[in-house]
């Protein structure tokens, strides 16, 4: 089986929460394909392994608004042009909407919804000036759909997808694309501790009967970034075997 090839030679790419799961993967294609990957997380990996190269790491809590202006200036000021984003960094606090606590609430949409937009605001700016960059953003098909237990994931990833828009609208006429991905389930950290019926419950719903790796939606994220997407704009591909069908 084929994977996607493309060419970031030498273009500067930011990936947030970049040291697992989906975003390990998304930096390490990038890094791969030639890009200089800035991996941005709070907790980053404490030593570097060798699929590591091309990825310069950086610890940051994105729901610091100042501390998130500050690196994505310095790593404009050290390299020159900041081309791509990924906005992949996120958590899930699921619980039933009356049990679900005023921190089960904030934390999820201020990591997942908030500092999203406090990076989109930030690389907008440079992107701005220089004429071009491309942005993708991870949401979720439970941003698409009602999903028990994740009023507040579900709102934060709804709240992805109509930032996408508007983003795109905004920042369009500057010759600035972005896009949103919504994952099905996806074999990561996030989700390999979920109750067997849970996993049942979601591979039954797709049509290809098995959950994703991380790789399905790297290769995605690669190709909405790359040239080849250069006239898609404002949209969200479901990468999810056909679970929403
Ligand atoms: P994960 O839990 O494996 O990795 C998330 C990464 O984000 C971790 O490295 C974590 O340290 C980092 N992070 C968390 N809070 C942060 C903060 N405040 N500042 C900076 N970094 C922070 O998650 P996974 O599964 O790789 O998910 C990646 C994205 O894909 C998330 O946005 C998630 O909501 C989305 N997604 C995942 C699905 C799945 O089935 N795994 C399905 C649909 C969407």
């Amino acid at each position: 089986m084929g994977t996607a090839s493309f060419c970031f030679s030498g273009e500067v790419a930011i990936v947030t929460g970049a040291a697992a799961g989906i975003g390990r993967e998304i930096a390490r294609r990038l890094a791969a394909a030639g890009a200089l990957v800035h991996g941005v997380d709070v907790n980053p990996p404490a030593a570097l392994r060798a699929e590591d190269v091309g990825i310069t790491w950086y610890q940051l809590d994105l729901r610091e608004s100042g501390a998130v202006e500050e690196l994505v200036a310095e790593i404009h000021s050290v390299n020159g042009h900041i081309d791509h984003l990924v906005n992949n960094a996120g958590i899930a606090r699921d619980r039933a909407l009356w049990k679900m606590d005023d921190c089960d609430w904030s934390a999820v949409l201020d990591v997942n919804l908030t500092g999203a937009f406090w990076m989109l605001r930030a690389v907008a700016g440079v992107m701005r000036a220089a004429g071009k960059g491309s942005v993708v953003q991870i949401a979720s098909i439970n941003g698409m759909r009602a999903k028990f237990g994740q009023a507040n994931y579900s709102a934060s990833k709804a709240g992805i997808l109509s930032l996408t828009r508007t983003a795109a609208r905004e920042l369009g006429p500057r010759g600035i694309r972005v896009n949103a991905i919504a994952p099905g389930m996806i074999e990561t950290p996030m989700t390999k501790d979920l109750p067997p019926a849970i996993r049942e419950r979601a591979i039954a719903e797709t049509c290809l009967a098995r959950i994703g790796g991380a790789d399905v939606i790297a290769d995605t994220v690669l190709f909405l970034l790359s040239d080849a997407a250069r006239h898609i704009t404002g949209t969200v591909v479901p990468v999810d075997g056909g679970q929403l069908v």
